[in-house]
């Protein structure tokens, strides 16, 4: 396991972080704690969850799976959406991310967060309000680094933009959803991540399954992706132009000899500015084949054909701005 720095921080996380979003669910919590297991014996350090992941289940299984070491691992959770039917019980109010932190600390049995993300941005909370309090979690000791996840990239930069101009801790990453079939941060939010050094962690990388060659054309299989609701839900995967990305992502693996899952995870590992794709997997299997994303290295007409077929249509400021390119641009 390859390990990066995770945006403009000095801490090291591994090229692929365990996501958790089904422990307690639809993986079992003996699975889910011998994934974690399993993650670590390969390398692995960063674990994401998040306070609302089966209401809070996800979290207690992970606090159990680490509790004798601790320290070996970089624990990511969240706090943002609904967690009591209180009306303070939601957003990204004080309030609301004091009582946050210290139930999610309770349910991960420890005293710390290593990295502590906004789940989705709040209409309702000044921002000044969020970056006040996620700072002053930081010096308490509580959290030692911030993220922001489900953000444009203007919300972002303001972010930014506020606490260093407060001297406060800034957002060192971004956890977007972004996949060969999701590329809509590309528009804006992977330039800016770029110019400001924040870490990009990838949620969805596979799609939510779609990616791994497991559904045809006609209709889903029996998972995830027969969900009516969320985004990996068949109705918003299921273009012609995604067929045509899976269609690639086959041929990629066939020619490598490599599933269509690590395929996948490793266009991302090897895109620049992404630090750490998180996976999920709700099988023991479905693990195993994931982890195999490590440990190789795709080659570059490789990579280009798949992100040719994946590319956003070139739009308008884009195609503008690029025009007028001076000549040591
Ligand atoms: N910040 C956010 O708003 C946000 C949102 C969503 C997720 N997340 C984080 O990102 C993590 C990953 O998200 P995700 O689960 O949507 O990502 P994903 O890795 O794109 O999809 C995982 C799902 O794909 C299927 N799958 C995985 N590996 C497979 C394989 N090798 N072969 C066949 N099918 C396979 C399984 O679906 P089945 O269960 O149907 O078999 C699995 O649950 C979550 O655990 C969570 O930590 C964050």
């Amino acid at each position: 396991m390859n390990f990066k720095l995770l945006g403009k921080s000095g801490l090291a996380v591994s090229e692929l972080c365990l996501g958790t979003m089904t422990f307690g669910n639809t993986t079992n919590e003996a699975d889910s704690i011998e994934m974690i297991d399993r993650y670590i014996d390969h390398g692995g350090n960063f674990i994401d969850t998040a306070d609302v992941y089966v209401s809070g289940k996800s979290e207690e299984i992970v606090g159990k799976a680490i509790k004798n070491r601790r320290s070996d691992v970089v624990l990511a959770t969240k706090v943002r959406m609904t967690t009591s039917n209180n009306i303070n019980g939601v957003g990204l109010s004080r309030k609301h991310i004091m009582d946050g932190v210290e139930a999610s600390l309770k349910r991960l049995q420890t005293d710390y967060v290593d990295l502590y993300q906004v789940h989705v941005w709040d209409h309702a909370t000044p921002i000044e309000e969020t970056l006040r309090t996620l700072d002053d979690l930081v010096t308490s000791g509580k959290v030692r680094y911030i993220g922001c996840s489900n953000f444009f990239a203007w919300q972002l930069m303001k972010s930014l933009a506020y606490s260093d101009a407060s001297r406060y801790v800034r957002f060192v990453s971004i956890q977007p959803q972004y996949s060969l079939v999701s590329r809509q941060m590309d528009r804006e939010m992977h330039s800016l991540c770029l110019e400001e050094k924040v870490g990009i962690i990838p949620w969805a990388p596979l799609g939510g399954g779609f990616l791994t060659g497991r559904y045809t054309r006609e209709e889903p299989i029996e998972g995830r992706m027969t969900s009516k609701v969320g985004e990996s839900a068949w109705i918003n995967r299921a273009s012609d132009k995604n067929f045509a990305i899976v269609d690639a992502v086959i041929e990629a693996a066939k020619e490598l000899d490599k599933s269509p899952a690590q395929v996948a995870l490793r266009w991302l590992i090897q895109r620049e500015g992404i630090t750490s794709p998180i996976f999920g997997a709700s099988k023991l299997e479905q693990f195993e084949d994931n982890i195999g994303a490590i440990g190789w290295e795709m080659p570059v007409d490789i990579w280009h054909r798949l992100d040719q077929v994946s590319a956003l249509p070139d739009d308008y400021p884009n195609r503008f701005i690029d025009k007028f390119r001076r000549p040591f641009e």
